[in-house]
């Protein structure tokens, strides 16, 4: 069985008071809560005060990107040493916002994953198609070319490990969410485009659902075979709506 894992992504937004302020509320709500795997992905900047204002919690900091190489002339960029080293064990990669306002491509997406791998880093990759491609009917092709991209070279005895996130770029932010139905469809989708890539523990893979997920609306994905979980965007600015999603999250677990 799969165990629950919800992440936050702060995006950029909490500087460091607010962060550390926003995190002692969430350890208040939450209490410890066992049977989910808990992410939180704040800016660069606050990734340190976060860190030790989680430690003693069951609690992972996780980065929102990174580069693929260990150091260099990146001017900007962070690596995965310099995330483990602030006491990230997770990194989320390929970000819609990321690809869209960044250029990000899947193929460096793909040497970004082989790079958080090699350093001990669990990647969250964040794969989905946009309102485009949807109505365009090519929605599981996008899918299928990403999530391909995302774990080539990726060796079989890792795949365990890699967490993947559908986002339909449609749904983020906007209010409007895919129905648990064809979340549902997707993650099947994703689950087999993982399998025929090589992972034999491909049932083992975390696929979570994201995009204006709530408090009010987790359940309806919660209760789908194949999704394991969200990553949550606004809603995880919120204390009292994150420990919710969390709560709901550690319910389906059980
Ligand atoms: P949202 O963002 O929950 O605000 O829609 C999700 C995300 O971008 O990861």
């Amino acid at each position: 069985m799969r165990t629950p894992l919800v992440a936050a992504n702060w995006k950029m937004h909490m500087p460091v008071a607010p962060a550390v302020k926003l995190v002692g509320e969430m350890k208040a709500a939450l209490r410890d809560l066992r049977g989910v795997e808990v992410v939180i992905c704040p800016p660069a900047t606050a990734l340190a005060a976060v860190g030790q204002a989680l430690a003693g919690t069951p609690y992972l900091l996780g980065g929102q990107t990174m580069h693929w190489e260990p150091q260099g002339a990146y001017t900007g960029e962070v690596s995965a040493p310099m995330l483990v080293d602030v006491g990230c064990r997770a990194v989320l990669l390929g970000h819609s916002e990321r690809r869209l306002y960044f250029g990000e491509t899947d193929e460096a997406v793909g040497r970004k994953v082989r790079a958080a791998f090699a350093h001990g880093l669990v990647p969250i990759v964040c794969v989905g198609e946009s309102l485009e491609e949807r109505q365009a009917g090519s929605a599981d092709g996008v899918i299928a070319r990403q999530v391909r991209a995302a774990v080539q070279g990726v060796a079989p005895q890792e795949f365990p490990r890699l967490v993947i996130a559908y986002e339909p770029v449609w749904a983020i932010g906007t209010g409007q969410t895919a129905t648990g139905t064809e979340a549902n469809r997707v993650a099947g989708l994703i689950r087999r485009l993982l399998a025929d890539s090589g992972a034999a523990g491909a049932a083992e893979i975390r696929i979570l659902y994201g995009g204006s997920v709530k408090p009010d609306n987790i359940r309806e994905f919660l209760e789908q075979p194949e999704i394991d979980g969200a990553l949550v965007g606004g809603a995880s600015l919120d204390a009292r709506a994150f420990a919710a999603i969390v709560r709901a999250a550690a319910e389906a677990g059980r």
